[in-house]
């Protein structure tokens, strides 16, 4: 075992957990390849969210088997398919060698070592362990770094796989990650995201109350010059923390917020213990507060018993909130899950006509709240060269727009990665922003 490759389906816990696996297999004395073709180890960090999600990588994982006809190769499939199919796993894939769980991951080398002398391994534990504190990380942008702040869920929306498959909610004490974060930043980390299914009730196991806010302000104290966050569960967002987003200039005024629904009586078969006029008030608090804040949000569209008024309902939310963006899903059933007992399926045919109408709006509300950027100075994050036009930076907004224009005189993409710049909005598109360097 000299090499691998980490391929990463899902959400950023999922991209989190790759970066660390990634730390613990170069600390095994591992070298990370690009090329699958070039691995001794390939992992896949899986996703069982959506049915789509897993599909592909029940696909890709069959391709593999190639591989280990040519040569030598160990595969390994860890995250949240590992740890829902388990020995499964193994049947349906003959050529798989290591089976882990969510809370497997520590362990990543040792069962590969195993694997190599005596054969398949699976390890998947569905304890309520304590989180892990800091492991090795092995980071995709050098400047920027991941904090789990809690792991698992104890929210029971029908619709959701993620508390069978992460466990219930458990915080990591304040004080551990607020030295993760230290670490990170004197590593030369300028941005972090704090990550948790639901960040807003972090410390409700630990404290007995939830301690986000003051996270938040403890974090922002240990010197990263961004603070993201994700996920907030709109019953959860206290009214400290949008205090916090406003006044807390190293918090970036962005917030993702999902809706999911814009129907009350959608809502209440999802389990999301509010309503649509608790949202939209919710949403008036926040921009009270922030006028400028950037807002995302989540949409299912086709959830079980979802009429055309409701999905109007969901449509007039969107007019409403003036996001700036929204990942929009189809529902997808999934076992084990409340709604897959619902019945009242929507028809294919009358989802996907939704789902194209949904898509449209958020497309005309995100070119809405772009374009009002016009004629602004960014503070912005490089992160490279454009991939459409190698001549042009790629850097972020506060709100985590991207923005693209030419590098200063005389330097290099390269020189510039992880620093911050002035940049004057000239032209905005949907999903992207152009300016130019303010001299
Ligand atoms: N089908 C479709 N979308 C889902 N999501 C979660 N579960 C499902 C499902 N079964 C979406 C929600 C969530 C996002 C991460 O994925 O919108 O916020
Ligand atoms: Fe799933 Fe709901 Fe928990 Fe989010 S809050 S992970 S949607 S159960």
């Amino acid at each position: 075992m000299e090499t691998f490759h980490i391929r990463t389906f899902g959400c950023q816990m999922n991209r989190h957990d790759s970066e660390r696996m990634a730390g613990l297999l170069v600390e095994e004395g591992l070298t990370p390849v690009r090329d699958v073709q070039d691995a001794d180890v390939v992992v896949f960090n899986t996703c069982c969210v959506r049915e789509h999600a897993e599909d592909r990588m029940n696909g890709q994982l069959a391709s593999l088997k190639v591989l280990k006809d040519d040569r030598v190769v160990l595969i390994a499939v860890g995250g949240c398919v590992g740890q829902k199919d388990r020995g499964r796993l193994l049947a349906r894939h003959p050529h798989v060698d290591v089976v882990f769980g969510t809370q497997n991951l520590a362990e990543l080398p040792s069962l590969l070592r195993s694997a190599e002398t005596s054969g398949s391994v699976v390890s998947v534990s569905d304890g309520t362990a304590a989180p892990a504190s800091e492991l090795p990380s092995r980071r995709d942008r050098s400047w920027h770094a991941w904090i789990a702040i809690a792991v698992g869920c104890d929210n029971r929306c029908t619709y959701c796989i993620v508390p069978s498959v992460r466990g219930p909610e458990r915080s990591r004490p304040l004080e551990d990650v607020v030295d993760e974060v230290s670490h990170a930043v004197a590593d030369g980390v300028v941005e972090i995201t704090l990550l948790g299914q639901n960040v807003n009730s972090y410390g409700r196991d630990l404290y007995s109350h939830p301690r986000f806010a003051e996270l938040l302000e403890a974090v922002s104290a240990a010197g990263p010059q961004r603070v993201r966050f994700t996920t907030s569960h709109p019953k959860d967002l206290s009214d400290e923390t949008i205090r916090v987003l406003a006044d807390e200039p190293r918090v970036c005024r962005w917030l993702h917020l999902p809706v999911q629904s814009g129907s009350s009586r959608v809502l209440e078969r999802m389990g999301r213990t509010y309503d649509r006029d608790d949202y939209l008030a919710l949403v008036d608090r926040v921009y009270d507060a922030v006028p400028d804040i950037a807002l995302t949000t989540d949409i299912m569209v086709g959830f079980p018993g979802e009429t055309e008024e409701d999905f109007e309902d969901t449509l007039d939310i969107v007019g409403r909130c003036r996001f700036d963006q929204a990942f929009t899903f189809i529902y997808s059933p999934r076992e084990g899950t409340p709604a897959v007992d619902m019945g009242a399926h929507v028809p294919r045919d009358v989802v996907q006509e939704r789902f194209d109408r949904l898509v449209d709006l958020v497309k005309v509300s995100a070119l809405t709240k772009n374009e009002a950027l016009v004629g602004t100075v960014q503070d912005v994050l490089v992160e490279g060269p454009s991939k459409r036009d190698g001549t042009l930076l790629l850097a972020r907004t506060e709100g985590n727009k991207i923005v693209h224009f030419l590098p200063p005189a005389g330097r290099t993409p390269e020189e510039l990665v992880g620093t911050f710049l002035d940049v004057r909005i000239e032209t905005a598109s949907t999903w992207f922003l152009r300016g130019r360097i303010r001299g």
